[in-house]
């Protein structure tokens, strides 16, 4: 997605200040790439229904990513992962320091909602797309998720807690993407169905990360790996022969669903989600 690094860097409203690195810091995170999963799924689901409407989507777009890339530099800090590496870059905190990588986060947090707010649709969608946004991203979704998955370091919970936090950390802003795209088009119930689609198919995404933790070195991986001893990993917990079964399981569930797609939906997303579905099967 070329033109979401060029969109950030043209637009991304810093004025030099007497800071020395602030500026500097912002980007880099952003720019250095990543899957752009969130995005993708986004502008799949107004490809399927509405073209016309891709270019005022993109804010959404970028909010979401925005969001996520907020999340990856708090994920990484000392107090949380503790994490060198990001997207193949070092994380900012070690390139720059701490707080610089805490009030990075913050700043991409709240430029992700100001960045939706000038999307071009009506007030009302508007609404509606940031609040989905900061339901799943914030206290009932992507924050209290992490929030448990750092308490409960080194404490060893039931499969059914993990699920229920992987569905809160990583889930609920993948579902968020799909339903935002559909609340863009005005297909509620599209929407809703997309939503719990979603929750299903994010939950796979983090076991499947759970998997590649241990399967893939650093370097393949771009964030360092072999670093959810503590945590409550699928992997950590049933180990990787049992996790790979659940993934197959979720994987196989969702492209049974996917074929119950509209077909403009199947052919906007399939080949997308096909390759994530089976991601931990390559
Ligand atoms: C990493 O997300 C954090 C998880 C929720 C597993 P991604 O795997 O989408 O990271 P990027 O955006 O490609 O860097
Ligand atoms: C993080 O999960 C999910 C987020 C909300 C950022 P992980 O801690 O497993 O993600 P990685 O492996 O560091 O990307
Ligand atoms: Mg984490
Ligand atoms: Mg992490
Ligand atoms: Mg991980």
């Amino acid at each position: 997605m070329q033109e979401f690094e060029d969109f950030l860097l043209k637009n991304l409203p810093v004025s030099k200040s007497i800071h020395p690195t602030y500026e500097k810091a912002l980007g880099e995170m952003l720019i250095a790439g990543g899957k752009r999963f969130r995005p993708a799924l986004l502008l799949g689901v107004v490809n399927a229904y509405n073209p016309l409407l891709l270019e005022g989507a993109r804010h959404a777009a970028y909010a979401v990513e925005l969001l996520h890339t907020y999340s990856l530099i708090h994920d990484d800090l000392p107090a949380m992962d503790d994490s060198p590496l990001r997207r193949g870059k070092p994380t900012l905190h070690v390139v720059y320091d701490e707080v610089t990588a805490i009030l990075v986060g913050d700043a991409l947090n709240t430029y992700s909602f100001e960045v939706l707010s000038h999307a071009p649709f009506s007030d009302y969608t508007r609404v509606q797309l940031i609040r989905e946004l900061a339901c799943n991203g914030g206290l009932n979704g992507m924050v209290l998720g992490q929030a448990i998955d750092c308490y409960f370091e080194n404490s060893p919970l039931k499969i059914a807690d993990v699920k229920m936090l992987h569905t809160n950390k990583t889930a609920k802003l993948i579902a968020a993407s799909l339903k935002m795209g559909a609340i863009i088009v005005g297909k509620e119930e599209v929407g809703d169905a997309l939503y719990n689609f979603g929750i299903k198919l994010g939950l796979l995404f983090q076991i499947q990360d759970d998997i590649l933790d241990v399967t893939q070195s650093s370097e393949e991986a771009g964030k360092l790996t072999g670093n959810d001893e503590e945590k409550n990993s699928f992997v950590t917990l049933i180990g990787l022969d049992e996790t790979m079964k659940e993934a197959n399981t979720l994987a196989d569930e969702l492209l049974v669903e996917l074929n119950t797609f509209d077909d403009n939906l199947k052919e906007n997303l399939s080949s997308l989600l096909i390759k994530y579905i089976n991601r931990h099967r390559n």
